[in-house]
């Protein structure tokens, strides 16, 4: 069997290190992929968002099951032409993809179908969002509709900052076509957790519920960035909660798309926020997340691409589908500057020296003079696996200790609130 999977990071190099497990894969090509997924891919020099040459390739070498890592090309429709094609991939079609590329739209679908979430107005145009702020005290959440690669979200603590944000995205557009519409949102308190489930839009699996920590820098201070380090399971999700989460938002979030007539088929993400009041969706992804795959694909005890081949095929109810005790825990190496200007081409050593259990996802690397190099923000995610999370985080971290570059940072608190427990 071949497999391509689309995308370039961390979540990706985990992906082909899950399905290289497979004994009947015999090829998988990664477009474009990094230097790390090199030791299981096969590189193509193909854009991720570029579907038609894609689509040409799967078709020109016989690929048998495509995976899309990133929400760009999800979004944009690659499942609806592929499967013009016949052509199999594991991913949401466009009109479900939607819960990621339009906020207003899920914030709508949520309504629509009473899945628990931050009170809303969606608008259209920057005075009547103005007045619309009325109706919320602060701090008030202003989020941008459409796509902007994690910045779309700005947090805002007075009347002032809300105008400038709305401002920003209506009027200047900062995030281009992704902030003409615009969500304002009551602020939700709590603490934040990621359930991802693999469906076919009827059955589904959830994987260890994770958790991501966003901003640069310890005790969760700093600019946002696409997430500094992660681990899994996380404690605070225990089966009642878990039982909740299922039946008060994921069971009803795969009935409505079913009832809308586009069944959701692939990875779903349920970023939440546990509220005093229980789980509340703060978003929908529509792909796994990162670096939340690099601390859930090791605790996956069954086969990935059995998972995905059973899910088209339509046998997922009978599968028997298991996790591994234990926990994962993923520490992300960055460039310095980062989630600003960094540099690249830094060549990294001591990738060979982590101990066992240790992974080393690669996000932005290359091979440059020689050496595998640093190319672009996240860098590496070191992940440790281990029988209980501070074992996994121990390990973790002496894989990084082992790992260097110039001007590499990492948070040195990645699961630390949990350890308190
Ligand atoms: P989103 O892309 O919608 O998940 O937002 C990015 C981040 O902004 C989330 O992970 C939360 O940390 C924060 N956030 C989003 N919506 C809210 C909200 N209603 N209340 C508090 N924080 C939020
Ligand atoms: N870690 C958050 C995301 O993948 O969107």
């Amino acid at each position: 069997m071949k497999v391509l999977v689309i995308g370039s990071g961390g979540r990706e190099h985990a992906l082909c290190w899950k399905i290289a497990q497979n004994p009947k894969v015999t090829q998988i090509v990664c477009a474009p992929g990094n230097a790390g997924i090199l030791q299981h891919a096969d590189c193509v020099e193909i854009d991720a968002d570029d579907i038609d040459a894609l689509k040409s390739y799967v078709a020109a070498e016989d690929i048998d099951l495509t995976i899309v890592g990133p929400e760009a090309p999800l979004v944009a429709g690659i499942v609806d032409e592929f499967q013009k094609d016949n052509l199999r991939i594991f991913g949401p079609v466009k009109y479900a993809a939607q819960l990621e590329g339009s906020k207003a739209f899920a914030k709508q679908f949520m309504a629509k179908y009473s899945i628990p979430t931050a009170r809303f107005n969606v608008f259209e145009k920057y005075q009547e969002a103005l007045d619309g702020l009325k109706e919320y005290s602060f701090p008030v959440v202003i989020k941008a509709s459409g796509l902007a690669a994690g910045k779309g979200v700005i947090i805002c603590q007075s009347k002032k900052e809300a105008d400038s944000a709305l401002k920003g995205m209506m009027v200047n557009n900062r995030f281009k076509d992704a902030g003409t519409t615009a969500v304002v949102e009551e602020y939700l308190d709590g603490e934040e957790v990621s359930v991802l489930a693999l469906t076919d839009g009827n059955y589904y699996f959830c994987l260890s519920p994770s958790q991501d920590h966003k901003r640069r820098d310890e005790g969760d201070k700093g600019p946002n960035t696409g997430g500094m380090g992660a681990y899994a399971p996380a404690p605070l999700v225990d089966p009642d909660l878990q039982v909740r989460i299922e039946d008060e938002i994921l069971l009803p979030t795969l009935d409505g798309l079913r009832e809308e007539g586009h069944p959701f088929v692939g990875c779903l993400y349920l970023g939440l926020m546990i509220t005093s009041d229980g789980p509340k969706v703060l978003e929908y992804n529509v792909r796994f997340g990162d670096p939340e795959a690099q601390v859930v694909l090791p605790l996956l005890k069954t086969d990935f691409v059995d998972i995905a081949n059973a899910i088209l095929d339509g046998t997922f109810k009978e599968m028997k589908t298991e996790l591994h005790d234990g926990s994962a825990a993923c520490v992300v190496m960055a460039s310095g500057g980062y989630p600003r200007r960094y540099e690249r081409e830094k060549p990294i050593t001591g990738l060979k020296e982590t101990p066992d259990g240790v992974t080393v996802f690669h996000a932005g690397t290359k091979w440059h003079h020689g050496d595998i190099a640093s190319n672009g923000g996240r860098v590496l995610g070191v992940t440790g696996v281990a029988d209980n999370l501070k074992s996994a985080l121990d390990l973790a971290y002496q894989g990084v200790d082992k790992i260097h570059f110039d001007g590499s940072f990492f948070r040195k608190d990645i699961g630390k609130r949990a350890l308190k427990g």
